[in-house]
């Protein structure tokens, strides 16, 4: 049987070549390396054999050239298999070695079978054993067989470095990108945070940590998901409206502090489905507390302007003072949440206050009980403090109203004076039977309602003079509208002031056009209230920083009536209405809400649209940025005659150039 010798030092690729070969009929011997094969064929002499080049100990080159010097093996036939040299030079010094074939892997299986047998048919003793080599050949070799390993070793080493380099590359820009991300996240000032759905927080930043009144996010994310909810029942909401809609816009929660204490939250939050980890949330958090709070202000200071209206109305539709009492005490009851309220009356030259009106009580002592002048905190002064008492028995019982407070088992008194020609005139009181700690808004609503009962009196006493008494309702109605506009700024987002600007400029612009001095006054607080409207729009179209949908659209579009539905019952904001009502009219006729063309659309509001327009591209919003100031002047200019009355744009062009 032919004997094939097969020499290569992995394993795997001598077991491939023992099976092509035995499968065509051949016996085989292998060897490992090039020692390893002179050492077996000198024992048995193959019939062939095929060698590897790239092996430890002896490599495929030098086994050649002992081959051929061998007198016994030189007539075997040689044939090299290799995988790693294949430059011709390589084939070259293989052959001029002695080499019969030289053939490169991986070549299909029947190519070297065929070779093989090629070779064998050829015939054994075709080839002379080589002569001993003389020393400048041996030399020769030596010189060849290092140029070829030496080669090899150098592209080697080159793809090596190559490698290195491009994977050193990589890790750089890994580790660059890891960190700007880190960043964007750690820096952002949205609290940025990752849960999964089984209630753990797997990470977050320094904001988010900051506004549950942690010091670092490493303590948070020891924290329950649960614990950052104010009421634990809305989690679960939140978890299935996240499980359904898998992102959620701008959905608002209720949170707890570490402390304890509620927020506000507005959240954006996505369900992230990784094979690995399929229920993490990913999301950023707002703190908007303050703008809700801001929200609730407005509310509460509508209904209590509504109040102030009603005690109005009694006063000028009775001239008996008791009427307009009883409204005051009913508004006192309802808006200062408080349990009793009295109305005391001084009578000079009497020292004694006495009760006019009360409702609340469970005795009749209020009735019967006098009260001291002297005793009283405003006895006397043109300006008086009132009487707080938030904790009666933390007072020590030195109270003026003691016995009333101790029988009734009040816990709270208030007390503020009312004046009639800067003349002390008697005294509002309130209990509670809790203790009360109130806020300056309600002082000053307490204050307030002191001052219509002063105006409820003096309008009953005939004589006196009715004008004061309107321009000190005048007065307390329109700072009541200022704070009112304020907390309207907080939920738009404005800069604080910006509608007093705008207001600001409005009037200017009205004086310039010539609308009528006595009108001014409906023009400022019509230009203080135009937006009064958005309270009716939700904060995700309000808020949204892009453009708006049809449906959003639609929404939006309402603001105007929704002023017109909150203002037109307040009698003395009637005549104020032209603006918030009629503001995004357009002079062509195709604005909101009623399509108004030219002139049909009252004045007031054709100048104001120019100046809220003006305002609104002077500045940036949520949904664009601030357009600079000389594109804002060429587009009021452009579209006077279409969106602004022709004639006002000029106008406002000359006093805002004026006035800078
Ligand atoms: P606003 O921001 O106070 O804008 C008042 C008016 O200024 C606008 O009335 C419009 O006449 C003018 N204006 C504001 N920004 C631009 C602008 O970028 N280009 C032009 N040509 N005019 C501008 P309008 O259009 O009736 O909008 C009323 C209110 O609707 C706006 O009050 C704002 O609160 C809201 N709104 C308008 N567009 C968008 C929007 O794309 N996204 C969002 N989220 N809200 C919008
Ligand atoms: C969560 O409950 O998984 C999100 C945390 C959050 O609402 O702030
Ligand atoms: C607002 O529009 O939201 C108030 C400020 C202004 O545009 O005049
Ligand atoms: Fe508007
Ligand atoms: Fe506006």
């Amino acid at each position: 049987m032919t004997r094939v010798m097969i020499v290569d030092d992995q394993p795997q690729n001598r077991y491939l070549l023992e099976v092509l070969l035995k499968h065509h009929g051949y016996e085989v011997t292998s060897a490992s390396n090039g020692a390893e094969a002179l050492a077996t064929a000198r024992e048995t002499p193959p019939d062939l054999i095929v060698s590897d080049v790239l092996m430890p100990v002896m490599d495929g080159f030098a086994l050649c050239r002992a081959w051929r010097a061998d007198e016994a093996l030189a007539p075997i036939p040689f044939i090299f298999y290799t995988a790693t040299y294949t430059q011709p030079q390589d084939e070259e010094f293989a052959l001029s070695l002695g080499a019969d074939r030289y053939i490169i892997k991986p070549s299909e299986p029947k190519v070297l079978a065929r070779v093989v047998a090629e070779v064998l048919a050829g015939g054994r003793g075709r080839r002379p054993a080589a002569p001993a080599q003389p020393l400048g050949e041996e030399m020769e070799f030596f010189r060849q067989h290092n140029a070829v390993l030496f080669q090899k070793l150098e592209k080697k080493v080159a793809s090596l470095e190559l490698e290195i380099a491009r994977r050193r590359e990589i890790e750089r820009a890994l580790g660059e990108s890891e960190k700007r991300f880190r960043n964007l996240f750690e820096r952002n000032l949205a609290g940025v945070f990752r849960t999964n759905l089984a209630g753990r927080v797997l990470d977050c930043n320094t904001a988010f940590a900051q506004m549950l009144g942690f010091d670092t996010p490493g303590e948070v994310c020891s924290q329950p998901a649960i614990s950052l909810y104010a009421r634990t029942e809305d989690r679960d909401a939140f978890l299935d409206a996240i499980r359904r809609e898998k992102r959620l816009i701008n959905y608002e929660f209720r949170g707890r502090r570490k402390d304890g204490t509620p927020f506000f939250g507005l959240e954006n939050v996505s369900l992230i489905e990784e094979e690995e980890e399929p229920e993490l949330l990913e999301g950023t958090v707002i703190d908007i507390t303050k703008r809700r709070t801001a929200e609730r202000r407005v509310q509460l200071q509508l209904r209590r302007l509504a109040g102030l209206r009603a005690i109005d109305s009694a006063i000028s539709t009775n001239l008996d003072a008791r009427t307009a009492f009883k409204v005051c005490i009913a508004q006192a009851l309802d808006q200062l949440e408080v349990d009793a309220v009295s109305i005391l009356l001084a009578h000079p030259p009497s020292r004694d206050l006495e009760c006019a009106a009360a409702l609340g009580f469970a005795t009749e002592s209020v009735w019967h009980e006098r009260l001291h002048l002297e005793a009283t905190p405003a006895a006397g002064a043109h300006e008086g403090e009132g009487l707080s008492l938030p904790d009666v028995r933390a007072e020590g019982g030195t109270s003026p109203r003691r016995k009333l407070l101790e029988r009734e088992g009040f816990r709270a008194y208030f007390a503020a004076p009312f004046f009639v020609k800067g003349r002390f005139r008697g005294l509002l009181e309130v209990f509670r039977r809790t203790p009360l700690t109130p806020d300056p808004e309600w002082m000053d609503f307490l204050a307030a309602l002191a001052g219509q009962a002063g105006i409820a009196l003096d309008n009953a006493s005939l004589f006196e003079d009715l004008q004061r008494s309107n321009q000190e309702l005048a007065l307390a109605y329109d700072s009541t509208l200022e704070g009112w506009t304020h907390a309207l700024e907080m939920r738009d987002r404005e800069t604080q002031g910006h509608t007093l600007r705008a207001a600001e400029m409005t009037l200017r612009l009205a004086r310039a056009v010539g609308l009528p001095e006595h009108d001014s006054v409906h023009v400022w607080r019509g230009a203080l209230l135009h937006d009064i409207g958005k309270v009716g729009i939700p904060d995700a179209i309000l808020l949204k920083p892009g453009p708006l949908t049809d449906e959003e659209w639609a929404v939006m579009r309402r603001h105007p009536e929704y002023a017109f539905s909150l203002l037109s019952p307040i009698g003395f904001l009637k005549a104020a209405l032209e603006i918030p009502y009629c503001h995004h009219e357009r002079w062509d006729g195709t604005g909101y809400p009623r399509g108004l063309k030219g002139e049909e659309i009252p004045l007031a509001a054709r100048v104001f649209s120019v100046v809220d327009v003006w305002d609104a591209l002077s500045f940036e919003r949520p949904y664009r940025p601030a357009w600079p100031k000389e594109r804002v002047l060429t587009y009021l200019a452009e579209n006077a005659g279409s969106q602004f009355d022709p004639q006002v744009v000029p106008v406002f062009l000359d006093v805002i150039r004026d006035g800078g």
